[in-house]
């Protein structure tokens, strides 16, 4: 029997040769992206996102910011899931009280006091229930709101007692923007891992409250997608991808992520973080990734951790300057090779890619005939799914063309707006024949004031499209 090996493309190395990494070549099947802000780390697991789509293994999303529905098939909010983070099974209610404690603890920067209220309160609503905390015997489990009401009763009982409530008061206040949150309102957790398990997912926290409640709704979905794997069993096949952007919040010894990095790769499962602040990861998180891309890493010391994780010199990754450019680290292959990574609207086989690029070259179209059908095929499958056409990638006009990493602490700004607009404008012939037609015309025919003002306000439109590209836009 032949099997597929998975493989997915990267971009594009130093001599145009193509840079693939295939997880199931690798130590393991995790990875990890890495650099500073407007580097590429976005666009680079979106790139990753679709190559496994096309290679049949769908990935689920944590998204802070909704960067990615145009690469998903499902959207998942509190509309459509709810999760229960106090359903204990398979472990015993007062086991899933310390995961829920500890995982609020670290989000809501809770005191020792706090901690403690908290931990009685979830065991009380346990109680509550009819619960015995050691037993694994299954029923139905307290809620967030159940929570709530043993402090606020607790809070008025010391009241009634003259005895200070002010540990259970702030506790509330901290948490309530999480007690109120859709997410957690049913006994029963409702998450949709069929579908999860078939297409790419994603897990929109963007109009969460605030950031806490996105990071503790993330913990507990991912305990919860780590409980679904052991229940699914072991397998050789990857069914399943974590995408976890800005990951450096989320993991730390005790994590569920840091567990599906140490665990699931027996279910099938790789894990894919990417982070800006490579230096909070601890050296275990690093151990346990087959491969790491690093773009530019602004600060020293996450240069420096980057770096001695790779075995290259620090100020290699200070100095990588051209977003989607860095250095791939594969543990199958020694060493580290640059690379440029292909972005999603240069890939082959996404509707809104194509719908977005208005005019390849005639060679080009030719090239790709014989892959027609399939991109027609694509076509349709993407018909189906709204959730591609909410977000259309950026696309830059000329395939070879540059942008470099927002630099402004290091240059002046305006001058910086001014030169990447007439990179932009200048990369193509034709622009350059219209702005010398244009600049001829009036100076040949107009008053020296009249063509100076032409000039100017030329020059302030490629300011103006200069500032707008270094804010990520067209
Ligand atoms: N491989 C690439 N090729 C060309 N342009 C790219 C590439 N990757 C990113 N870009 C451009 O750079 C912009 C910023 O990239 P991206 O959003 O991926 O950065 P980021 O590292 O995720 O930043 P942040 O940490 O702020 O989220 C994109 O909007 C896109 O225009
Ligand atoms: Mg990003």
């Amino acid at each position: 029997m032949i099997m597929m090996v998975l493989e997915i493309i990267l971009g594009k190395g130093d001599n145009g040769n193509e840079i693939k990494w295939a997880p199931k070549n690798e130590k393991n099947p995790h990875f990890m992206v890495v650099g500073t802000s407007g580097s590429g780390k976005t666009e680079t697991l979106k790139a990753i996102i679709h190559e496994l789509s096309a290679g049949g293994v769908p990935s689920f999303i944590v998204d802070f910011h909704q960067d990615f529905d145009n690469v998903a098939d499902n959207v998942l909010d509190f509309t459509n899931m709810t999760i229960n983070p106090l359903e204990y099974a398979p472990e015993t209610p007062e086991a899933a009280m310390y995961k829920v404690s500890n995982i609020l603890k670290k989000i809501f920067v809770l005191g020792v006091q706090q901690e403690g209220v908290l931990q009685d309160a979830i065991l009380s609503a346990y109680r509550d229930k009819g619960i015995d905390i050691k037993s694994m015997e299954k029923q139905d489990a307290p809620t967030f709101e159940d929570v709530k009401n043993v402090l606020e009763n607790k809070a008025e009982y010391l009241k009634e007692e003259k005895r200070s409530s002010q540990t259970i008061e702030t506790l509330l206040v901290r948490l309530r923007p999480l007690f109120n949150t859709g997410f957690f309102t049913s006994k029963k957790s409702a998450i949709p891992f069929k579908n999860i398990f078939a297409e790419t997912t994603v897990l929109k926290l963007k109009n969460m409250p605030t950031e806490e409640v996105k990071y503790a709704i993330a913990e507990f979905f991912i305990n919860k997608l780590k409980y679904e794997l052991y229940a699914r069993g072991k397998t050789d096949k990857m069914v399943l991808y974590c995408i976890v952007d800005e990951a450096h919040r989320l993991i730390d010894e005790k994590s569920p992520l840091n567990d599906l990095l140490r665990e699931s790769r027996k279910y099938g499962t790789g894990v894919i973080l990417s982070s800006q602040r490579p230096s909070d990861f601890s050296d275990t998180v690093l151990a346990n990734v087959g491969g790491i891309i690093a773009f530019q890493c602004r600060l020293e010391k996450d240069a420096i951790f980057v770096g001695r994780q790779m075995g290259i010199n620090f100020e290699e990754i200070k100095n990588l300057t051209e977003v989607g450019t860095g250095f791939v680290n594969l543990s199958s292959k020694n060493g580290n090779e640059k690379v440029k990574i292909t972005p999603l609207w240069k890939r082959k086989g996404l509707k809104t890619v194509k719908k977005e690029r208005k005019a390849e070259k005639p060679h080009e179209t030719k090239q790709k005939e014989p892959a027609k059908k399939e991109e027609k095929e694509e076509d349709e499958r993407s018909e189906e799914t709204p959730a591609q056409e909410r977000k259309k990638p950026i696309v830059l006009e000329e395939e070879d063309d540059a942008i470099y990493i927002r630099d402004e602490y290091r240059y002046f700004p305006p001058l910086l707006w001014f030169v990447r607009g007439m990179k932009a404008y200048f990369s193509s012939i034709k622009r350059g024949a219209l702005f010398a037609v244009v600049m001829g015309f009036a100076y040949s025919f107009l008053e020296f004031r009249f063509a100076a003002a032409v000039t100017g306000v030329f020059l302030l439109s490629l300011m103006i499209a200069g500032f707008m590209r270094s804010r990520g836009k067209k």
